[in-house]
Formats: C-alpha cells, sequence, structure tokens
C-alpha cells in the first residue's frame, strides 16, 4: 500500500504535467519512436533509453537567462555506444549540442576536425596518425547506420525531458523486460513554473535577484510504478563526497524500488563507480538513511587503471556488467 508520502510524491508528478504544457515538438518525435520500437520489436531486439546531458531551468519566457545542469553528456554518449556494441537499440535522448556517439571522438574543444586533416591544392587528407582510430570509429558508425539501431532526439529544459521521458517510456512499455532504462542525465531539482515566469528578459538596475523556484517531482517514482512495471531501470547518484555515495544510492532504491543505482563521485567519475542493489526483493524504506538495513543491498565497485590503461573507458564495463544483470532479469519473468 503506498503511504502518504508517496501518494504526495506521485500527485506532484500528475500535478506536474496538468499545468506544465508539453514542448511543442513532442507529437512528432513520440511519432519517430514508435517506428523505432516496432522496427526492434519485429528484430526481436533488446532496448535501452539513454539519457544523457544536463537539463536547463529557465527564467523567462523569452529565454535569456537559465539555470544548468553539470554533465557533457560523456557518461551517456560513450555508454551508448557500448550498448550498440553488445547487440541493443538505443534510444538516445540527449541534451541538444551534448557529446553523440561515434562524433564524441571528435568534440571540437578536446579533438577538433580541422586539425587532423591536411590539404594539398585541392585534395584533403586525414592525418596518417588520426587513421586507425578513424576508419574503427567510422565503420562502427556506418553500422549502426545501416542496421538502423540508433535513434537520437533532444531536449534542453527540465520540461522537454519530464515529457519525453514519460512518453518514451510509455512506448517502451510493450517491450516488458526487454526494455533498459539508462538515466545518466543530470537533472534539475528546482525549476519555475511557466506561470510564474516573467514574459520579457528579467532587468536588471533593480538590485538583487529573488527567485523562489517549486521542486521538481522525483520521476523514477511514476517510471517505476506505472510507465513501465517491467523495464529494467539504472539510475545515477553524482555527489561529490564519496561517503555519501553508498547511502544515497540505498536510500533511492528504497524508496523507488528499481534495480541498480551506479554512484559516482564528481572527480573520480571516469575511473571507479560503484553499483548498489537490493539484495533480495524491494527493501523497506526507513525514516534516514543511517536506518536502512545494509544487508538488503549489495554493493559492487567497478575500477580501472587509467595509469596502465590510458585509452580504457570505464563504460565498456559499466555496460558489460549491465547487460549480464539485464539478460539474468529479461530471462527471470516470475
Ligand atoms: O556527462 P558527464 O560529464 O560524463 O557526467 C556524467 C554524470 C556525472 C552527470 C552522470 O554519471 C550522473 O551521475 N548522472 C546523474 C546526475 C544526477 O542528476 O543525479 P541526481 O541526484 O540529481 O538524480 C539521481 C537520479 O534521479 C538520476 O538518475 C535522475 O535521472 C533521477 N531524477 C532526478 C531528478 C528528478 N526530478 N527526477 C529523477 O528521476
Amino acid at each position: 500500500m503506498a503511504s502518504d508520502e508517496d501518494q504526495a510524491a506521485s500527485f506532484s508528478a500528475e500535478q506536474y504535467f496538468a499545468t506544465q504544457p508539453p514542448p511543442p515538438s513532442l507529437e512528432a518525435d513520440i511519432v519517430r519512436v514508435q517506428e523505432f520500437v516496432l522496427r526492434q520489436r519485429a528484430a526481436k531486439r533488446k532496448v535501452v533509453l539513454v539519457t544523457s546531458g544536463g537539463t536547463t531551468v529557465p527564467l523567462e519566457l523569452n529565454v535569456v537567462r537559465f539555470l544548468d545542469n553539470f554533465s557533457a553528456g560523456t557518461r551517456g554518449a560513450t555508454s551508448a555506444e557500448y550498448f550498440l556494441k553488445a547487440g541493443y537499440a538505443v534510444i538516445f535522448m540527449h541534451r541538444q549540442f551534448s557529446l553523440q556517439p561515434f562524433s564524441r571522438h571528435y568534440s571540437h574543444s578536446t579533438h577538433p576536425f580541422l586539425d587532423f586533416l591536411d590539404v594539398d591544392a585541392e585534395y584533403i587528407e586525414v592525418k596518417s596518425a588520426e587513421r586507425p582510430q578513424l576508419i574503427e570509429v567510422l565503420k562502427a558508425y556506418k553500422q549502426v547506420q545501416k542496421a538502423g539501431t540508433l535513434h537520437s532526439l533532444t531536449f534542453v529544459t527540465v520540461n522537454d525531458y519530464l515529457w519525453l521521458l514519460r512518453a518514451i517510456s510509455k512506448e517502451l512499455y510493450p517491450l516488458g523486460r526487454n526494455a533498459m532504462f539508462y538515466l545518466a542525465a543530470a537533472v534539475s531539482d528546482f525549476f519555475l513554473p511557466r506561470q510564474k515566469m516573467s514574459e520579457h528578459k528579467i532587468q536588471s538596475g533593480k538590485g538583487s535577484l529573488h527567485i523562489e523556484m517549486d521542486q521538481v517531482p522525483k520521476i523514477l517514482k511514476p517510471l517505476v510504478e506505472e510507465w513501465t512495471r517491467e523495464g529494467y531501470i539504472v539510475s545515477f547518484k553524482l555527489e561529490t563526497d564519496n561517503a555519501l555515495l553508498i547511502p544515497k544510492a540505498r536510500a533511492a532504491l528504497a524508496r523507488y524500488g528499481h534495480q541498480v543505482v551506479i554512484g559516482n563521485e564528481l572527480h573520480t567519475r571516469k575511473y571507479q563507480v560503484v553499483f548498489v542493489s537490493p539484495a533480495n526483493g524491494k527493501p523497506a524504506q526507513a525514516e534516514n538513511e543511517e536506518e536502512l538495513d545494509p544487508s538488503k543491498f549489495s554493493e559492487t565497485w567497478l575500477r580501472i587503471d587509467l595509469a596502465v590503461n590510458p585509452a580504457k573507458e570505464i563504460e565498456e564495463d559499466i555496460v558489460a556488467e549491465l547487460v549480464r544483470r539485464h539478460q539474468t532479469w529479461a530471462a527471470d519473468s516470475s
């Protein structure tokens, strides 16, 4: 039975969708997702929804200023490539202009495209040192294009994100246990409802600015309980204090009842993460994190040694571990 707190949380998600308008492109986006999912079901492929990048919170209707959430999209874009390699079809829902699978190898800031080309009269050629990697990336990219296993769509604001997540999860519902949700996006916790937004650019010159924001509903709750009852749900927990990772991850599992929380600390996230899961069934909730029974959870650390293998990406191991766990989950229809 749902507690009062649970009812309040799911009511606020409903309230959110009842009061905040959908993005204008939602219908067209979802038609394309429907077509993609139909093709993947016919091919009997598992489908993973990867969310990636940070959401924004606009402060004005004619938006000049906004709050942003930290995420370059590396985790999501890199993981999407490894899911594709593992045979999954991928819906890549990402922040506009954040990193994307394949093209991420040639990001304008870290590896600019123009720097690895040479020009001789009218001929352009790729510098020989760059060729081996480009060939590998290009082959994988072309293969995915031919197979039609990657579908990308974008969000900018937290409102776009919430509407898209709800609509896509409903499209994935018929896949049952063959769907996975890999929620790597950094989602705003506070937002300014449309009804409270200034229409035009907020004017300066009146002293300090005071804005009261509302809390974004915790969307994992309806995702787990209503929108997808059988999908394998992986959420992320980002902290700047390693000691908080496991207690916060356990609390999220007890609150939402999903399958895995991957904990990562801001500065070490590229070489170590922790998988936290329920040891056996849904753990009971507690008033505070310290009261949660540790025996109800299991923790597995994944670490890579970048000094030994600097080219290794931890997402390769994260995805391999999830593919293994999802396989077991999908096979267990009880
Ligand atoms: O892209 P990179 O630069 O590589 O960085 C990757 C990352 C550090 C951003 C990524 O690995 C990560 O940790 N993403 C989640 C960060 C985050 O938003 O944490 P959170 O504590 O706010 O949310 C925890 C989970 O709850 C998330 O999976 C989120 O999808 C979910 N959530 C959040 C807010 C909300 N209103 N509803 C939610 O369901």
